[in-house]
This record gives structure tokens, C-alpha cells and sequence, in this order.
């Protein structure tokens, strides 16, 4: 049973952005960069805490007036409308979601009710308040996978491929709806692949980075050579602003990073920064369903938000490895038993299977 807290009365004169999800890896940054605009919003961060949500990434903004944190699951009508009427926000920002592709394979349920269940409470929660704006954030997963060429636009098919995908496909389809059908002023953001501080290390980049620091190996899907499309947290976050402040109701924005990058690749110029042989990759049995991949095409963005990725990927990447060198303790706290029986669970079979060093490409 997850305890609600009322949230401290808001503050009067500045704009209020409910915001979810903030314990998280995007969303933490997401806090940090507006509280950091002395003309930026009041924020209460709604997080019922899962494994992947930690309350101190943001426990020195506690004190700050605008800055509030409340304790609900998103899946609870009873709990969101608390947040809504003691709160008043003018806008809602949506980040709470169950996030990872291998767990969803392991098991969908959380993910349908909070990407899916969640985000049709908080829906309907905001027309109730009668909010300016509800900004869905998305994914670039929900169109699917691509061949070797072309990007996905905005109008490019949805065809999500794994339960995580999905789950975000219908939260999104959601959103279009309450906006169709009521009226609701949505926008949705569809991002590619984030990396920097404070992600969760059962992503690649942190995995990569925990595994490698510690002289582990690095678990490799497959042939390594699926694409992912990097942006790094800080871009995205600006993204996110500028369609909630630009962005036209009912329309979609892609905002993709500068850096199509295949997996080996990645690793390879990862444990170049850190200084560490790539003997220390190893091929295991793919991901079930494995998107071959992904390419945004955020022309839209560019045109109609001013939004441009300034990060690339090499300096992106330093600064990330910089950040949990200097940072090992919240890694440390992040591999808890949990997390272990999780790595466990999820790479100890794979690892004894096929675990050979990388060499060379396949
Ligand atoms: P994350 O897993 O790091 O954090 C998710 C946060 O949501 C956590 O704080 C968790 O406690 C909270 N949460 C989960 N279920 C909840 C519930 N039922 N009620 C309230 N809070 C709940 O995720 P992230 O990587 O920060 O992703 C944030 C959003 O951005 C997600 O919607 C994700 O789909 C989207 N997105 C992520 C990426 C990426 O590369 N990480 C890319 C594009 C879009
Ligand atoms: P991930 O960080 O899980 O993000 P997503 O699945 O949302 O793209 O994975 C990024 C890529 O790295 C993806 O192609 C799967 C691959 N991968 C590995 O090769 N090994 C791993 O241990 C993990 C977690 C991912």
C-alpha cells in the first residue's frame, strides 16, 4: 500500500508544473535544470518510489520553496487527485513509467499499469483541473524498428515491438484520445535514447560504466551491431521545455541526439575514455524481439520549437564517466541485493552460455 503525503500549499505568483517521475533518471535532471531558472516554475514531483526512483537525487531541493515532493502511485485515482487539488497546476509533465525493455519481457504487468492504467488516471485528472497543458514524454520505441536507412517521423507508423514499447504506445494513443475526444491540451515528446547523470545501471551506458570501473564484463546483446540513436539527459530536458512552452496542442515532437551509434561501437569508444581493454565485452544470447534500429528525424522540432541537440556524443560521454567516477557511492547505493538478484536473474545464464571476449565485429 503506497502512503500519500499532502504536498505543502503551492506558491502563489509563479506558474506550477506537476511533474511525475522525478525520483528517476530523466526526470531528476528535469528538476535540477528548472530549478536551477530563477524564473522557472514551482514543481511538485509525484513518485511512488519503485526501484528505479530515488527521493534523495533531489533531497537538497527539499527546502527549496519551489520545490515539492509527494509520495503516490500515478496508478491511484485517489492519490493523483490529492496532487491535482492541493496542488493547482497549470501544466503536467509526464515522466513516471515503468522504463526498461527486459523487464518488461520478464514481466508486463507493472508496465500496463503505470504507462497505460497511470497515464488514463492522470488524463483524466488534468481535464477535471482543467489544466493548460499535459506534455506526455515518449519514446521513439513506439514506431518500432528500422532498417539500415531512413528516420522515423512524426506521422511515421506506430509498431512497438516490445512490452515496454507498447505499454508507451497506448499511454500515448491515451493522450491523443483525452485530446481528440475532450479537448484536453496534450503534447507528446518522443525521445531517443537518453544517457548522463543519474540513470539507473541496468541501462547500457551506466552498466557499461559500473561493470567496466569494477574490471566486470560487459554484456554484449547479440551481434553489437544494433543502433541506437544517443541524446544526451540535459538536451532532452531543453526539448521538453520548449515543446511545453512552444509546442502547438495535439501535436507530436520527435527529439532525437546527433549520434547514431552501433552498440560494439559505443562500448568500444566507452572503454577508451575509461582506459580499459574491450576484452572485457562479451557477446551474450540476444534480447527476444531486439529493435535492430532506431533513427529520429526531428526536423519538426527544429522548425517549430528552436530546438536543436547541443551535446555530442564523445564529450557527452566523458562527462557522464566523470560524473559516476566522482559519484561511486550512488552507484554503490543503486547495486543493492535487489539489483543483484535482478543481474543475476537476467545475465548469469547468458554470461555462462556464449562468454567470450569481443575481439572483433561479427
Ligand atoms: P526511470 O525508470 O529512471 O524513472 C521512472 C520514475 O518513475 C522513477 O522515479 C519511478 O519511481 C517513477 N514511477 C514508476 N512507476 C510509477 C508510478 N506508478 N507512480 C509514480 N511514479 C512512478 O525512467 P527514465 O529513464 O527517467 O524515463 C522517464 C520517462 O522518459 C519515461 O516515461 C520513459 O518512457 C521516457 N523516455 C525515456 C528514455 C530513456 O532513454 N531513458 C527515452 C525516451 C523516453
Ligand atoms: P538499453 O539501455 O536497455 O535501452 P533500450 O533497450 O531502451 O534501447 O539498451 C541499449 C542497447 O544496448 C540495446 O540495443 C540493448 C543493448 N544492451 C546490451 O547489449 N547489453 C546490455 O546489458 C543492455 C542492458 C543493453
Amino acid at each position: 500500500m503506497v502512503q500519500v503525503t499532502t504536498p505543502r500549499p503551492p506558491d502563489t505568483g509563479n506558474r506550477r508544473w506537476l511533474v511525475t517521475g522525478c525520483c528517476g533518471f530523466i526526470g531528476t535532471n528535469f528538476v535540477r535544470m528548472l530549478l536551477a531558472d530563477p524564473q522557472g516554475p514551482a514543481i511538485l514531483n509525484l513518485d511512488c518510489l519503485t526501484y528505479a526512483g530515488r527521493r534523495e537525487n533531489l533531497a537538497e531541493f527539499e527546502s527549496n520553496p519551489r520545490y515539492h515532493f509527494s509520495l503516490g502511485d500515478i496508478g491511484n485515482a485517489e492519490a493523483v487527485e490529492t496532487a491535482f487539488a492541493s496542488f493547482r497546476p497549470h501544466a503536467v509533465v509526464h515522466f513516471a513509467a515503468e522504463s526498461h525493455v527486459d523487464r518488461s519481457i520478464g514481466d508486463a504487468s507493472q508496465f500496463i499499469h503505470t504507462n497505460v492504467g497511470g497515464t488514463q488516471i492522470l488524463l483524466d485528472a488534468a481535464r477535471r483541473h482543467s489544466v493548460e497543458r499535459f506534455l506526455q514524454v515518449s519514446t521513439d520505441e513506439v514506431y518500432g524498428s528500422l532498417g539500415p536507412t531512413g528516420s522515423f517521423r512524426e506521422d511515421s507508423p506506430m509498431a512497438p515491438n516490445s512490452p515496454y514499447a507498447a505499454s508507451k504506445a497506448g499511454g500515448d494513443l491515451l493522450a491523443r484520445a483525452a485530446g481528440k475526444t475532450h479537448g484536453l491540451p496534450v503534447i507528446i515528446t518522443r525521445g531517443s535514447n537518453n544517457y548522463g547523470p543519474y540513470q539507473f545501471p541496468e541501462k547500457l551506458i551506466p552498466l557499461a560504466i559500473a561493470n567496466a570501473s569494477a574490471d566486470r564484463t560487459i554484456p554484449l546483446y547479440g551481434t553489437g551491431l544494433n543502433v541506437r540513436n544517443w541524446i544526451h539527459v540535459e538536451d532532452h530536458c531543453r526539448g521538453i521545455v520548449a515543446a511545453l512552452e512552444r509546442g502547438e496542442p495535439g501535436r507530436v515532437y520527435n527529439l532525437g541526439g546527433a549520434d547514431e551509434v552501433a552498440n560494439l561501437d559505443l562500448l568500444e569508444q566507452l572503454l577508451s575514455i575509461m582506459g580499459k581493454s574491450t576484452t572485457l565485452i562479451r557477446r551474450v544470447a540476444d534480447r527476444p524481439g531486439h529493435d535492430m534500429r532506431y533513427s529520429l528525424d526531428s526536423t519538426r522540432a527544429h522548425q517549430e520549437l528552436g530546438w536543436r541537440p547541443r551535446i555530442r556524443l564523445s564529450e557527452g560521454m566523458a562527462a557522464t564517466v566523470e560524473w559516476y567516477q566522482r559519484n561511486a557511492a550512488w552507484l554503490e547505493k543503486a547495486h543493492d541485493t535487489s539489483f543483484q538478484d535482478y543481474y543475476r536473474q537476467q545475465y548469469e545464464s547468458r554470461l555462462a552460455g556464449e562468454g567470450k571476449p569481443v575481439t572483433a565485429k561479427a
